[in-house]
């Protein structure tokens, strides 16, 4: 049997502000996430928060892009804001682009990261959700985890991920993926994936070689939002994604140790600052400080025949205070720069600006110069 693994969210009301999901909407998800597994719809399912994005993490056995499953997650949705409205909540139903149900929740506003693959004898596997950045967020970690020999140890000691893994990247501008391979690709992969904003990894698989399926990919990122709308700017879509672990593939501590660094990401305030990314516990995804900084969770289970464990809160640990103490210092850092790039983005990147209107004020009084 395969198991489909989903994690669909959106942001439909934040409290205060974009700071936090209000208990109330997870209450929501939960009871109709429930119903849909009473109904055998779901296998399983876990409601969670990152910031103010509602996630949404569902096990079943209809496959990547089910119709039934993104329905349920519409409509959980679509409740939700309802409710966000009835609290005076902020942003209500702020992701929700459109108003009907097409059959495929893509394009609609929530982000999307979905994978289907066959269940190993012990399936560990860990969903990560970040809140004030973009998909292109993840390209750091997730190289680290997949090719970096300095993060992962297995890619030089375990024979069986010796060999590397095959990345899909997607241009967001020009519409169109590439299949690349490592270590042999490595200098072209990183040419791409450093420009975060344009090209994101969008799943990783195995390679031939190896004793998993080629075919059915180790990790997915969310981009739907993005990919719809490209060439066009509309905001920045805080992703979820998720990883496979063991046996075959990095160790989970390798694919915790992506997250040791608090690498910069865009996004934070206005949408339109670069800022730290740090590894925090559920508890501890509120962001408040200048709405943020950008936060992302872990949740680990283990799956069985679609069944999931209950969640670790894999970063809940000691062992990243150093790096969310180093996330801080940077926090002050980047916060003295005040509107000066780097941390504000760069024009063509932010969320909005007032430049137009500024220019058309100053209008005559710019001299030409000799
Ligand atoms: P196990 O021998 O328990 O699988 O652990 C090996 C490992 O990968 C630890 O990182
Ligand atoms: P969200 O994308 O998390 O709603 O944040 C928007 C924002 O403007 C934060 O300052
Ligand atoms: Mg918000
Ligand atoms: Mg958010």
């Amino acid at each position: 049997m395969k198991t489909t693994f989903s994690i669909i969210k959106a942001d439909v009301g934040g409290w205060p502000g974009h700071a936090l999901v209000h208990p109330s909407l997870q209450e929501i998800a939960n009871k109709r996430l429930l119903e849909a597994q009473r109904d055998k719809l779901l296998i399983d399912y876990h409601v969670t928060h990152c910031g103010d994005d509602l996630e949404l993490i569902m096990t079943h056995a209809n496959g990547v892009d089910s119709k039934e499953v993104h329905n349920l997650a519409w409509e959980t949705f679509c409740e939700a804001t309802e409710k966000a409205r009835e609290l005076g909540l902020y942003g209500a139903g702020q992701d929700l682009l459109c108003d009907a149900f097409s059959g495929n929740i893509k394009g609609m506003g929530p982000g999307i990261a979905e994978m289907e693959f066959t269940e190993r004898k012990a399936e560990p596997i860990v969903a990560f959700m970040m809140d004030k950045t973009e998909p292109g967020a993840f390209n750091f970690p997730i190289f680290k985890i997949f090719a970096d020999p300095f993060n992962t140890a297995g890619l030089i000691i375990d024979p069986s991920i010796h060999d590397g893994f095959v990345f899909e990247v997607w241009d967001i501008l020009e519409h169109k993926n590439v299949m690349l391979n490592t270590p042999e690709q490595m200098y072209d992969l990183l040419a791409l994936i450093g420009a975060k904003s344009r090209f994101v990894i969008k799943r990783v698989y195995p390679k031939k070689s190896s004793k998993l399926p080629a075919d059915e990919p180790v990790s997915v990122i969310s981009s739907e939002k993005l990919y719809q709308i490209a060439g066009e700017y509309v905001g920045k879509d805080d992703p979820a994604g998720v990883v496979r672990a063991q046996s075959g593939l990095p160790a989970l501590g390798e694919v915790l140790e992506g997250f040791s660094k608090a690498h910069l990401v865009s996004g934070w305030m206005r949408g339109s600052h670069n800022g730290p990314l740090m590894p925090v516990s559920v508890n501890n995804a509120t962001c408040t400080r200048f709405d943020g900084p950008p936060r992302v969770i872990a949740l680990g289970f283990q799956l069985k025949n679609g069944k999931l464990t209950e969640p670790v809160d894999l970063f809940d640990d000691p062992a990243f205070d150093r790096i969310r103490q180093e996330a801080l210092h940077i926090t002050d850092y980047m916060r003295q720069h005040g509107p000066f790039e780097p941390h504000r983005l760069p024009m063509e990147d932010m969320e909005y600006t007032t430049l137009p209107n500024v220019m058309k004020k100053l209008g005559k009084k710019f001299k030409k110069i000799d």
